[in-house]
């Protein structure tokens, strides 16, 4: 099937229906089909579409001050940005250098560990571990970093070498053991990865703190992120906490780095931070590495012509107002638990639901062909996509995750804007349930 028009669409598959409406959590097509938004698009939308105070935020900004070069200004937009995210970051994260996508932060986080080094007289330490089933989207240096296959495959020849080791998924432990009495050997697996490369080579670790996209929201076992965190610190090897996706309220948490006490040396944002309407993403860093390229070499040899964008700071920070003012924190911890249950009720006794996993508001059903072995599905049969059609048939935006298991795995992925309503929770639980059933008994 060839798409008319010229745009290079992002699916080539299908003809993508024209959304003509988005407001609060529905996307409305030109027919007049509704969908309600319960993954605000890939985990993005988190405040509901159509926000007018984001949408008078920019205006003013344009109208006011729209683009200076972030060489030669800076502006109160982008300073309030900083200082608010300083508040709500973990411990000693104070300083914060601003991008456009998520994929971008990932790579100026790469980036900049690597200079924090070479300020600090350690030139051999390049290299980077990361883990198998992780995203960190798909730019050339960002994929590499990523541990998603299939996105991975095409450009193989093309990536740069990037250590994985294996990511702490119980429901599947790469080690066939059984948490607590693994004694966390995912985590111990960096440990082996540093030796096996040198320790005076290695630059950085960098892990989702949640992970999201590809294993559908599975959060780590307790005590994995103080282990981590140990290792670090053992090899001086600094640790990236990717929160592109789980930061910025999406667990209940400003970040959900929160939830293990764990500090990283660097943490990247992106999605959230500008609520779906903007595109923005940001690195925040350690006061003291902050210091060491300072008073070293002087300057952080990256950049880019949107960075530190006035107009994408002046929203975000009315996103982080929205997300003060409206106490939503609170409310993604308190209804994210009723999620949960939500779901659990629905669901758990099915016997294709393997798993009901996640935290706030980023939850992850995967699915089996066999709930007592955990068989998942043949990959040919596309159990995910096809549950995610029934559910857009239903008028449910989902997002749909795959390839976890081996090369098979199916899951489904909830992540609702912050502010979705009782009655709007039991209707996606309800048409998850619905379209489950419709599609396990088809097959
Ligand atoms: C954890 C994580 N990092 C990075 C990215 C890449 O972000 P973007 O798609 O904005 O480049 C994503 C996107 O899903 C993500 O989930």
């Amino acid at each position: 099937m060839k798409p008319g028009g010229n745009v290079f669409p992002r699916k080539l598959d299908r003809l993508l229906p024209l959304a003509t409406k988005a407001e609060d959590l529905w996307i409305q097509d030109e027919h007049g089909n509704r969908y309600l938004d319960a993954s605000g698009g890939p985990l993005v939308v988190s405040l509901g579409h159509g926000r007018k105070e984001i949408a008078t935020a920019v205006y003013d900004q344009i109208l006011n001050c729209d683009y200076t070069h972030p060489t030669m200004f800076t502006t109160s937009a982008v300073e309030d940005l900083a200082r608010s995210l300083a508040a709500h970051s973990p411990p000693g994260i104070d300083r914060f250098y601003f991008m456009s996508g998520g994929a971008e932060a990932v790579e100026t986080a790469i980036k900049m560990a690597r200079q924090i080094h070479l300020e600090n007289g350690r030139p051999r330490r390049f290299q980077l571990i990361s883990r198998w089933h992780s995203y960190h989207g798909l730019t050339l240096g960002a994929l590499a970093a990523a541990g998603r296959t299939a996105f991975r495959s095409p450009f193989a020849p093309m990536l740069k070498d990037v250590c994985h080791i294996p990511a702490p998924y119980c429901l599947r432990c790469s080690f066939g053991l059984h948490y607590p009495d693994c004694k966390l050997k995912c985590a111990l697996a960096l440990e082996e990865a540093i030796e096996n490369l040198g320790p005076e080579t290695v630059s950085a670790f960098i892990a989702e703190t949640i992970s999201g996209a590809t294993l559908a929201a599975v959060p780590p076992p307790p005590g994995y992120f103080k282990k981590i965190r140990e290792i670090c610190d053992h090899y001086q090897v600094l640790l990236i906490l990717d929160e592109v996706l789980c930061g910025l309220g999406r667990t209940g948490r400003w970040f959900a780095a929160e939830h293990y006490s764990v500090t990283p040396d660097l943490i990247t944002m992106g999605k959230g931070l500008g609520g779906g309407a903007i595109a923005i993403s940001a690195v925040g860093v350690l006061g003291r590495h902050f210091d060491a390229i300072c008073s070293g070499s002087g300057s952080f040899v990256h950049g880019g012509t949107f960075s530190h964008h006035n107009v994408a700071a002046a929203a975000a920070n009315a996103v982080i107002r929205i997300i003060e003012e409206e106490n939503l924190i609170d409310r993604v911890h308190r209804h994210g638990k009723i999620i949960g249950e939500k779901l659990n009720r629905a669901l758990s006794d099915h016997p294709h639901v393997a798993d009901i996993r996640g935290k706030g508001f980023l939850w992850g059903i995967e699915f089996v062909k066999d709930k007592t072995t955990l068989d998942p599905y043949p990959r040919k049969e596309k159990i995910a996509e096809r549950i995610w059609k029934s559910l857009f048939d239903h008028g449910v935006l989902a997002y749909s995750a795959a390839g976890f298991a081996g090369s098979d795995g199916d899951a489904i992925i909830y992540g609702p804007p912050y502010t979705i309503s009782d009655d709007q929770i039991d209707f996606i639980v309800d048409a998850l349930a619905q379209s489950l059933d419709e599609v396990s008994g088809s097959i």
